[in-house]
């Protein structure tokens, strides 16, 4: 029998998944890992932390299995974390990842250099605190001496492929949120590269997705009980991977996700960019195509944050009842009517990427008043999230990206309040598929396309991903939300400038 191996380098964990090719799950392992916080706006994980959670659960799912068995590993994580390596491949400092937010002002010198157009010509972006590049600069402007002993710049999930194979990759949808790949000629760009001063050679090689990257070393197989030389294929960065996970590998299909940050992504054949930067254009995992993608930065992480600060009650009572706090948590936010009784959230918590691009953005309830409780606090958290994700589809449906099949994923797509919200506000069926393992089920795919065991990524996709639940729009809600929305987009607005000020405090 043939097996597969997802492994998905998430910011509250790694998860490994062994799938047959079918995509049934063999056995599956997690392991958490702290996010470090040294200042406000700033997110630090410990790659030491990926590797052991990487080869622990791999080990984990091996147990399943013999070796020989298993045909090929895909690898998704996190997308635009800077690991950087010494001359020995030894780690220099923490990972400085995705939602930090501490690079405005290299942002700027980013801009500068490379001239605010052809930056979004060649990388199909503005500068992005998020992204990588400015994560290089401002290692280099802050720490030179560590910067000076860096010969190699990886993305986490990349970092796990070297330990894995001992080599220096990545592919072309992770390397899009580097802001140094030329996204509509999928290779690194010499231009940005030159004009940022940045060495080509501190790069990995890039390849498409399902392309084999490497092999299994024999240190690596003895850690893990996987077979030396069993092929690593390039994988993709977390969305890109639950794209192919939920079967959004064609035009008009698209995806919501609600996992730490929410993202509204669509698939597109041909290559569509906002000249105003307002959502991310880059490569897809399906070789030649590309997707549009709105990042909500604070989306699971809001309703995360709220659970871990007001739902102590809703954690103990789901430990009796041997049930999550989220499904309590659901329960208690529909009994609250749309509009969380005139109260509205904004969730801003670590800046916000569409439609805003704002590091200096904060979270907001706005309309706070007595009468309000835990729970019209829980809906309007939940609200102001879906209405974040409302503005990434806006965006997307205005640059002509048709979307007419949208699936939800992510820990917040398993709610069906969150996902009637999204339909009704959508105005259009919201989905799920039977699979539950969107990013490791996605690069699994790939690592079967690699091997030779589908001709292409759609028609494996065809053969393995199956649709579950529907949730159709409710008749009036749409109307209902309709206000509340509205209000919703003129709140930033109105607060732009004191957002900017109290980061000055
Ligand atoms: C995408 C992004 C997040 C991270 C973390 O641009 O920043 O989705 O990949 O999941």
């Amino acid at each position: 029998m043939a097996y597969y191996i997802g492994v998905d380098i998430g910011t509250s964990g790694t998860k490994t998944v062994l799938f047959d090719k079918l995509g049934n799950i063999i056995a599956s392992a997690l392991e958490e890992y702290p996010l470090y916080q040294p200042q406000n706006g700033y997110a630090e994980q410990d790659p030491a932390d990926w590797w052991n959670a990487a080869r622990n659960t791999i080990a984990a799912v091996m147990k399943h299995v013999s070796a020989d068995e298993v045909k090929g590993i895909g690898l998704s994580g996190q997308m635009h974390g800077l690991v950087m390596l010494d001359e020995k491949g030894e780690v220099i400092r923490r990972s400085i990842i995705w939602c930090d937010q501490r690079t405005a002002a290299e942002c700027a010198e980013i801009t500068e250099k490379v001239g605010a157009e052809r930056l979004i010509e060649i990388t199909a972006n503005p500068a992005l605190t998020g992204f990588t590049a400015s994560k290089i600069l401002w290692v280099r402007n802050h720490e030179p001496e560590n910067y000076a002993r860096c010969r190699k710049i990886l993305l986490p999930k990349d970092y796990i492929r070297y330990k894995l194979t001992g080599e220096f990759a990545t592919e072309v949808s992770d390397a899009s949120g580097m802001q140094l790949l030329d996204v509509p000629g999928r290779c690194w760009s010499e231009e940005v590269l030159e004009k940022l001063d940045i060495d080509i050679d501190l790069l990995g090689k890039v390849y498409e997705s399902p392309d084999v990257t490497g092999t299994v070393t024999a240190e690596a197989a003895a850690l893990t009980g996987l077979k030396e030389g069993t092929i690593v294929v390039g994988g993709a960065g977390d969305n890109a991977a639950a794209a192919v996970g939920t079967g959004v590998v064609e035009d008009g299909k698209a995806f919501t996700t609600i996992g730490t940050s929410g993202v509204v992504y669509a698939h597109s054949s041909a290559i569509s960019i906002d000249p105003k930067g307002r959502v991310h254009t880059f490569c897809c995992a399906v070789p030649g195509a590309w997707h549009i993608m709105g990042v909500t930065q604070g989306a699971g992480l809001s309703l995360k944050w709220f659970r871990d600060n007001f739902c102590s009650a809703e954690k103990e009572t789901a430990a009796l009842m041997d049930t999550d706090p989220y499904v309590l948590m659901d329960k208690e936010a529909e009994t609250v009517p749309i509009g969380a009784d005139r109260l509205l959230y904004l969730p801003y918590l670590m800046g916000e990427r569409t439609p805003h691009l704002d590091p200096d953005a904060r979270g907001v309830f706005f309309g706070l008043s007595a009468v309000h409780g835990k729970k019209e606090m829980l809906r309007a958290v939940m609200e102001g999230v879906a209405f974040s994700l409302n503005d990434c589809k806006n965006i997307i449906g205005g640059m002509g990206v048709p979307v007419d099949d949208m699936m939800a994923c992510g820990g917040g797509g398993r709610s069906p309040l969150w996902r009637q919200m999204l339909a009704d506000l959508y105005g259009c069926p919201v989905k799920t598929v039977d699979s539950k393992e969107g990013p490791a089920l996605g690069v699994a795919i790939l690592a079967m396309v690699g091997a030779g065991e589908y001709a292409s990524v759609a028609e494996a996709c065809r053969a393995i991903i199956r649709t579950d639940k529907v949730q159709e729009p409710v008749a009036g809600n749409s109307e209902a939300y309709a206000p509340v929305y509205e209000l919703y987009t003129k709140i930033y607005p109105a607060l732009k400038e004191n957002f900017a000020a109290l980061q000055k405090l």
